[in-house]
């Protein structure tokens, strides 16, 4: 079976949050199941440079005014990737989907029309040879893969489309849509044309095959104003096709037995370990380096979604009853500098990395006792997994992808003994400050905080399910009986 996921990211090439995660590591545990998997993206500067054995493998004269080439290598792992090289496009400095100065490149509906168009090529004519029969396509920078395919009656792959967040709509205005080279009509409320502007992100909605998105939860939540913002009666309408697959996590990458980015590795049974990652942590942070202190984690992009302005309001009780905050994260620039803001108001307690760093997120992640995640909306969320793989407990809002993949220690399941972190509802500072106080409570409690954790850590997270769902997703879409 031959696979062609697009995406605009994919680890450890070129990552800003989850989606990198997925299309890294998905296709290597499709591949372990009898998978022939391809991942295209953008080769944005210094991707081909982390890629091995690069060749061309097909080239295009014209991609939206400038010439453009597939590349194939492949990643550390061995995941075969083909970049899609058109300097005009890609080669620049700053973020992949903005500037130095944050705002949008504004030929982004061009960048993404491409990765669109060429992939849509691939699936129609292959390269060097290779043709897909599925094509997979991630998030709007991928959603017009499907519309190119509906241009034409030719034949082509079949095609999957997963919403990983359906709050970004991949939004172009008319005119700019005129210059992508599909259909005119294509611009109507049945199209592309959502409420003025052509969205990217509804293309993939209205022509792929199948869609799905990163949890249940989010699959019907989806289908409300709320959550769906606007889209909600296309997915409504489509629900026939549409499911929801809960993400897994790379246990290459994310394993605390082996992870080599971390002072000490630990298990389940030798958690000394971790304790040791919790006092260098502790020391490399400028946090008191005391064991009993009880170690919040947040690893995030600091924006509305993630709901950590609801976090800031607490930092008086997290401290006045002997916890501590470590914060890494980027986004908005005023909660960025709330959370700065905050270490200097509690020395030794708080602490705050404002930017982007792997390695302390494996850090974090091992030396911290809870992960805080109190996202207003969460298609999935990684962290969480990250979390209970590495012993500290997820502190969770109950929606999307969070509601399905952590066990909330309340009564029932304290007694049942299947607990593995703490969820709240409502989303709001309140609900949090009752879940922080639970924490607490458990925390005091060290024996059922242990359980609980050894619980955590032996939650499976791993790709295998998730990723023989997909597996069985292709198989019906090629009308193919499971082997
Ligand atoms: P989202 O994709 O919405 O940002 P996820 O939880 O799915 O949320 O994935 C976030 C990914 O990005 C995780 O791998 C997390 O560890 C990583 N991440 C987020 N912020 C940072 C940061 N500042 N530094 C390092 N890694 C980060
Ligand atoms: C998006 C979502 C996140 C999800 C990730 C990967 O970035 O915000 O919840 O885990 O995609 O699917």
């Amino acid at each position: 079976m031959r696979i062609l996921f697009v995406a605009s990211e994919c680890y450890p090439l070129v990552k800003t949050g989850g989606l990198a995660d997925v299309v890294g590591a998905l296709p290597l545990a499709l591949a372990r199941l009898g998978a022939d998997v391809r991942v295209m993206i953008p080769a944005y500067r210094g991707v081909l440079d982390k890629l091995e054995g690069v060749h061309e493998v097909a080239a295009y004269p014209d991609v939206f005014g400038g010439p453009g080439r597939l590349l194939l290598g492949s990643t550390r792992d061995g995941l075969p990737v083909m970049a899609l090289e058109a300097g005009h496009l890609y080669d620049r400095p700053g973020g992949i989907y903005a500037g130095v100065d944050g705002r949008d490149w504004s030929d982004n509906p061009r960048r993404f029309a491409a990765l669109g168009a060429i992939g849509a090529a691939v699936g129609r004519f292959g390269a060097s040879g290779w043709h897909p029969e599925v094509i997979h396509a991630h998030d709007w920078q991928a959603g017009l893969v499907p519309a190119y395919f509906a241009t034409s009656e030719d034949p082509h792959p079949r095609t999957v489309f997963t919403i990983h967040n359906i709050a970004f709509q991949g939004l172009c205005s008319a005119s700019e849509f005129a210059g992508l080279g599909l259909p005119g009509w294509f611009f109507s409320p049945a199209g592309v044309e959502f409420y003025g502007n052509a969205s990217f992100m509804k293309a993939g909605l209205v022509f792929a095959d199948r869609l799905t998105t990163v949890s249940p939860t989010y699959a019907r939540e989806l289908r409300t104003p709320e959550y769906g913002l606007g889209m909600e009666g296309i997915l409504n309408e489509r629900a026939d096709v549409l499911s929801g697959i809960v993400n897994g996590i790379d246990d290459g990458e994310w394993d605390p037995e082996t992870d080599p980015l971390l002072p000490a590795v630990y298990s389940v049974r030798k958690l000394q370990g971790k304790a040791r990652c919790k006092s260098d942590l502790q020391r490399r942070l400028g946090l008191s380096d005391d064991p009993e202190a009880l170690l919040f984690a947040v690893i995030s992009r600091l924006t509305g979604q993630k709901g950590l302005d609801l976090v800031l309001p607490h930092l008086d009780a997290i401290v006045a009853r002997g916890g501590q905050l470590a914060v890494l994260g980027t986004g908005e620039p005023g909660l960025e500098r709330r959370f700065s803001e905050a270490v200097g108001r509690y020395p030794g307690k708080v602490a705050a990395h404002i930017g982007y760093d792997e390695t302390l997120a494996h850090g974090l992640q091992a030396g911290a006792d809870a992960i805080l995640i109190p996202s207003r909306f969460e298609p999935c969320g990684l962290t969480q997994l990250y979390g209970l793989r590495y012993g500290t407990l997820p502190i969770v809002s109950r929606t999307g992808g969070l509601a399905d993949t952590v066990i909330d220690a309340n009564e029932a399941a304290l007694r049942t003994g299947c607990a593995t972190g703490l969820q709240f509802s409502p989303v709001t500072a309140a609900g949090l400050g009752f879940a922080l106080e639970r924490a607490f409570a458990l925390w005091h409690d060290r024996r059922t905080w242990k359980k609980i954790q050894a619980k955590a850590m032996a939650h499976p997270v791993g790709w295998e399910a998730s990723a023989a769902e997909y597996k069985a997703l292709y198989d019906d879409l090629l009308g193919r009986r499971p082997v």
